[in-house]
């Protein structure tokens, strides 16, 4: 079964996108550390759909109800199960879906690996399955600090389709992010993605793009080689997101076209602490953080469902056509900042608490 995720930081998510709800249940969270509803909620908030015309007009509050695990305002150490109920849903609008596969949504897939599969909204292959990953991080997100009195992640769209933007990675906060509904903090390019979005929704089409991410005050030592390494973990976690296609780390891919000269990250003593002059390692070498900013990039595609009529099959395999009907975000990419962030945050978190287990905390801080 794949549907828990974490060693020590243990978030196992359930539901599906027309069911009674969606949540989590987080195993390992340290007890006495502060939360409150209001802070899960506003994670909830930024990943909700409806939030702007440029998302799914799929009305969900998500409100999230904590069930266990939470008194007066502090973890307890136990289970902390985390719910929000559907409400908004229209299985009418999936009537066809039963019947026709969607191209590249999960629907062939899932019949042909369960031999069932629950058609309306897209089942657990929905994007609402993020709620309980959502609900996660912001735990995480809470715990992280209370180790790291440094730590900061920010996720943010960088590319839309062919518009890039242009961010420096080391100075952008949170806010910068959550200045517009495509949360890319240049503006400029943010206001050309929109026009795009809308126009492709106009078209009946969609488009993907890139989110990067970056943590930092994550100190030297989170990561466990060989099959956890730090990177390893952060890419299983990107990945296993609905709609993603690829994921690199620092100079990922443009690595290919460097030399080691070009690329190697010289080390140099600064402010007392062994520091790199560059950070092509994205902060992490031999599957271990160095201390530098670690960060990563996102590739989402284009949303599968669109009005656009396609070819495609039933069922009963006969040959059909489909144009899908129902609410659906034409870019994904806004609405997936949260999810990155929350994803970065319970791998760091799991990473966190596996290094202090082995007692060597703070050596190289
Ligand atoms: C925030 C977010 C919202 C999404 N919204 C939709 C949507 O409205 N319609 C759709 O077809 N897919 C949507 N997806 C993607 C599908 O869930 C995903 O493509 C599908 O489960 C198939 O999985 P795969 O693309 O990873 O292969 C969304 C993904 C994310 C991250």
């Amino acid at each position: 079964m794949g549907n828990t995720f974490g060693r020590l930081f243990r978030v196992t998510t359930f539901g599906e996108s027309h069911g009674g709800g969606i949540g989590v249940v987080i195993d390992g969270c340290p007890p006495n550390i502060d939360i409150s509803d209001a802070e899960i909620q506003r994670e909830l908030d930024r990943r909700r759909p409806g939030q702007s015309k440029l998302t799914t007009q799929r009305k969900e509050e998500d409100r999230c109800e904590i069930l266990s695990g939470v008194f007066e305002g502090k973890t307890l150490g136990t289970p902390i199960a985390i719910l929000v109920r559907n409400k908004d849903a229209r299985p009418k609008d999936y009537l066809e879906i039963a019947r026709k596969f969607r191209p590249s949504h999960a629907d062939f897939t899932y019949e042909a690996k369960y031999g069932i599969r629950n058609w309306q909204g897209g089942g657990r292959a929905s994007a609402r399955e993020t709620i309980g990953r959502v609900a996660a991080g912001a735990v995480a997100k809470k715990i992280l600090p209370a180790f790291y009195s440094e730590f900061e992640i920010v996720a943010y769209v960088a590319q839309i389709h062919e518009i890039i933007a242009k961010i420096n990675r080391s100075t952008v906060k949170m806010r910068d992010v959550e200045q517009n509904a495509i949360r890319c903090p240049d503006a400029a390019a943010a206001k050309k993605m929109a026009s795009l979005i809308e126009q492709i929704r106009g078209e009946g089409d969609s488009v993907g793009g890139v989110i990067e991410c970056v943590a930092r005050g994550v100190p030297p030592g989170l990561g466990e080689p060989v099959f956890d390494k730090l990177e390893a973990d952060l890419a299983k976690a990107m990945l296993s997101l609905p709609a993603t296609k690829g994921f690199e780390i620092g100079s990922g891919f443009t690595a290919t076209r460097m030399r080691g000269s070009e690329h190697n990250d010289p080390f140099e003593m600064r402010g007392g602490k062994i520091r790199t002059a560059t950070n092509n390692s994205g902060g992490v070498q031999g599957g271990i953080s160095n201390g530098e900013e670690i960060y990563f990039r996102v590739a989402f595609k284009p949303t599968a469902t669109i009005a656009h009529e396609q070819k495609t099959v039933t069922t009963s395999r006969e040959q059909t056509k489909l144009a899908a009907r129902g609410r659906h975000d034409p870019c994904v990419l806004p609405r997936a900042v949260p999810i990155v962030e929350a994803m970065a945050a319970i791998v760091l978190c799991d990473h966190a608490l596996r290094q202090k287990a082995i007692g060597l905390r703070g050596r190289w801080k």
